[in-house]
């Protein structure tokens, strides 16, 4: 394709990623009409609500951009055929989940949203189109999505239609998309078309220096996604295999973080020992990386990274029975406040968050659960915990305030480093909890200096007693 100038872009999908990587372009790119749209009806009722609160996903600084560019610029609706049709370049934002059927159940990824709405392009799509991959995906799916959109190629005149493929991962962490959208350490563009890829490029000089916008084939575009979530991963399922070492030895995993960290070859991010990684991604995209490694002969690649999976489970395991030891290897009616229910702060994103399994492994012990979360809803929480087996009637309720969860708690739970826990008032606190009492922290947000004055019985993770 030649030079060609992006005036309307439509994303399939209005998640987590299409959502706010769009009102990002958009944003920035006052030029450019985007459509987003999804199949999920209400997902778009959502986006379009008047109150900005009701929008799906929960990001600071989201609102404020929605509320600038939502209807001038930017668009949600669920008119799939008619937002193709319009497009110069189509985003393809869906969902990538862990196949749960068929060969490769529970590794490989399903691609069949993708390859879904592949189909739509290819029958909608009119004139020069661009698709470009934002979906995660395995290596090599550029090769299907181009072999079902060639085969579909419209050939008499009145519609002629052609298609170029780009794959541009997203990087972006919930809770700070907005900040990782308009700073971004890199964009990275994979194709081998050079006009399409300077016209995906052009978009993004909008507001990022062009030292980061890096280009690849398009194989080491789709893998490098898959790796930088797999050594993320790893840092974390390493730094959390040291803290079950610290606690036995005596040292402390903050002081061990401190001092590895400061070595400039290591790095001091992505250190933070707490309850395992949760969210969409990181595991998703790890089976899929061990289950590629099989597919392509190796094995022992593939036993490498399985590993970091499994170091994860072990410590939201060991978290649980960490609870249990120190109450006396007994919860049965015992009122358990659990702090936070998100896989990290500053997202209502529930997905694979460590606080499901530990707070299924407590109510299977009879616990009474209390569980608080600023930004979840009270049907999120029951629909994670139904997936898991729970039913609706098991001891637990969900709150939405503090005031009054403490009364007569045996043990409270810290899940999610929501800012304000760092300010509950642990000296009130104890006063209203029944003795003796336990404060679990596994994000390492509360100072133990301050909670050793009050008498807590207090663990956290990684701290180890000095022996
Ligand atoms: P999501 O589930 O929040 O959103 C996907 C949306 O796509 C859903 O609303 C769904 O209804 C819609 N959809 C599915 N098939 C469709 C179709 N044929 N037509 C129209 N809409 C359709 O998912 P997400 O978190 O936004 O993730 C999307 C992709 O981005 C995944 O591949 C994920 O791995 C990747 N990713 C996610 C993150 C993250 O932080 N969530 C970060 C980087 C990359
Ligand atoms: C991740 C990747 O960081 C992002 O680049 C990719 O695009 C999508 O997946 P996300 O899952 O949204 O982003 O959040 P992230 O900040 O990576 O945290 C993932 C999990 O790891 C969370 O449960 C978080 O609490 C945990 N984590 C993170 C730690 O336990 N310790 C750390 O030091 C960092």
């Amino acid at each position: 394709m030649g030079s060609i100038n992006i005036k309307s872009i439509c994303c399939i999908g209005a998640g987590y990623v299409g959502g706010p990587t769009m009102a990002v372009i958009a944003d920035n790119c006052p030029e450019i009409k985007i459509t987003i749209v999804d199949l999920n009806k209400e997902r778009i009722v959502l986006w379009n609500s008047n109150d900005l609160n009701k929008i799906p996903v929960f990001e600071p600084g989201l609102k404020e951009i929605i509320k600038k560019v939502r209807n001038k610029n930017l668009f949600f609706s669920t008119d799939v055929p008619n937002a193709i049709s319009n497009a110069d370049m189509i985003f393809i934002s869906v969902n990538t989940p862990t196949k749960t059927k068929g060969i490769g159940a529970g590794r490989a990824s399903d691609i069949s949203w993708v390859e879904a709405c592949t189909r739509q392009v290819a029958e909608y799509a009119i004139g020069e189109t661009i698709v470009v991959e934002k979906s995660t995906i395995p290596v090599k799916t550029a090769e299907a999505i181009r072999s079902i959109l060639m085969s579909c190629s419209k050939e008499d005149d009145q519609t002629k239609t052609s298609f170029s493929v780009l794959s541009n991962p997203e990087f972006l962490a919930e809770g700070t998309a907005i900040n990782d959208l308009q700073n971004p350490d890199r964009i990275l563009i994979g194709g081998d078309d050079q006009g399409s890829i300077d016209a995906l490029k052009n978009i993004y000089l909008n507001w990022v220096p062009e030292n980061q916008v890096i280009t690849t084939n398009l194989w080491s575009s789709e893998l490098s996604k898959l790796i930088a979530n797999a050594f993320l991963a790893q840092r974390i399922s390493s730094i959390n295999s040291i803290s079950a070492l610290c606690e036995v030895t005596g040292a402390n995993i903050e002081e061990v973080k401190k001092a590895i960290g400061l070595d400039s070859r290591i790095g001091s991010k992505f250190l933070n020992a707490g309850p395992g990684f949760g969210g969409s991604c990181f595991k998703k995209d790890l089976l899929n990386l061990t289950y590629l490694c099989e597919h392509f002969g190796l094995p022992e690649v593939s036993k490498y990274w399985e590993q970091v999976i499994s170091i994860n489970n072990w410590q939201q395991y060991r978290i649980y029975k960490t609870v249990i030891n120190k109450l006396f290897g007994n919860v049965n009616k015992k009122k358990i406040v659990i702090l936070g229910f998100s896989f990290k702060s500053d997202t209502n994103d529930t997905r694979e968050s460590p606080a499901i399994l530990i707070c299924k492994n407590l109510l299977n012990e009879g616990a009474n659960l209390f569980i608080h979360d600023p930004k979840v809803k009270k049907s999120q929480v029951e629909f994670e915990l139904r997936n898991v087996g729970i039913d609706n009637n098991l001891n637990w309720i969900f709150t939405e305030k503090l005031e009054g969860i403490f009364d007569n708690a045996d043990a409270i739970l810290v899940l999610t480093e929501w800012g304000i826990y760092k300010e509950i008032n642990w000296k009130s606190v104890n006063k209203v909890l029944r003795n003796p009492s336990w404060l679990f922290d596994t994000r390492r947000i509360i100072d133990p200096d301050i909670v050793n004055d009050y008498e807590f019985n207090f663990w956290q993770v990684g701290r180890g007693n000095d022996l």
